[in-house]
């Protein structure tokens, strides 16, 4: 099953992405989640990546797709894969299109006054746990930290960028048949139950 989670800073793609992966078995491949893994490694990538993402900005294409074409070779990826942040321009989503086929894209939409409250009220484990102090607090002897991006203004300029690329996205996977839209601002166990009764029915 190859899948791809779509949607707008805080959407809920990788909360969803660790239900999703759990169910059917495939690796969650999340390109924010690489280059944080660089970054904290203090790679040469992670140095160049920090600048971008500290900004707002998206990583330069060629970047993106080198780490996906490696990415994708790896065992893991033999029964399928969940996209999780990528792609993310139109000529990421062209270049997927030659290497791979995609059965869904899962996009899901938001109110951007509910994605600022997600974005700057997420806390995170080590591990990768995510909680949110307003809508899903961690327990008070778990040790959470906030994202460097998750500030206001960082917020933001993610959010512009996110609507300056989507649209073209959008249309390719629509024109291939492989778009679903579904509400993501209702309660996690209801977006998780209309994934469900989407990847059930392909
Ligand atoms: P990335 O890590 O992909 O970040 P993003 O797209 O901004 O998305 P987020 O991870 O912030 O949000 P999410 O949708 O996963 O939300 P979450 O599930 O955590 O990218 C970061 C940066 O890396 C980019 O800005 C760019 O610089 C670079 N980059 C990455 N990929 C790239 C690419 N392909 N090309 C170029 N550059 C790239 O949920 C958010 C909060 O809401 C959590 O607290 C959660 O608990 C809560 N929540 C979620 N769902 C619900 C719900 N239904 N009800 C209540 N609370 C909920």
């Amino acid at each position: 099953m190859n899948l791809i989670l779509m949607g707008a800073p805080g959407a809920g793609k990788g909360t969803h992405a660790k239900d999703i992966v759990a169910r059917f078995d495939i690796p969650h491949i999340s390109t924010g989640d690489i280059l944080r893994e660089e970054v904290a490694k203090g790679t040469e990538l992670g140095t160049t990546a920090k600048s971008y993402m500290e900004a707002g900005k998206l990583l330069p294409d060629d970047i993106i797709i080198e780490i996906i074409k490696k990415r994708l070779q790896e065992d893991d990826c033999r029964n399928g894969f969940l996209f999780d942040g990528f792609p993310r321009t139109i000529v990421q989503a062209e270049m997927l299109d030659k290497i791979a086929d995609i059965e869904a894209v899962i996009y899901l939409k938001c109110d951007d006054d509910i994605l600022l409250k997600r974005l700057t009220g997420r806390r995170m484990t080590e591990d990768g746990k995510i909680y949110n102090i307003y809508f899903d607090p961690p327990p008070e002897n778990v040790k959470v930290y906030q994202r460097d991006d998750d500030n206001e203004e960082t917020i933001r300029e993610r959010l512009k960028i996110f609507y300056d690329t989507f649209s073209p996205i959008m249309d390719f996977y629509e024109g291939k048949g492989a778009f679903y839209e579904i509400k993501g601002d209702d309660a996690r166990e209801k977006v998780f139950d209309t994934i469900l009764t989407i990847l059930n029915i392909m």
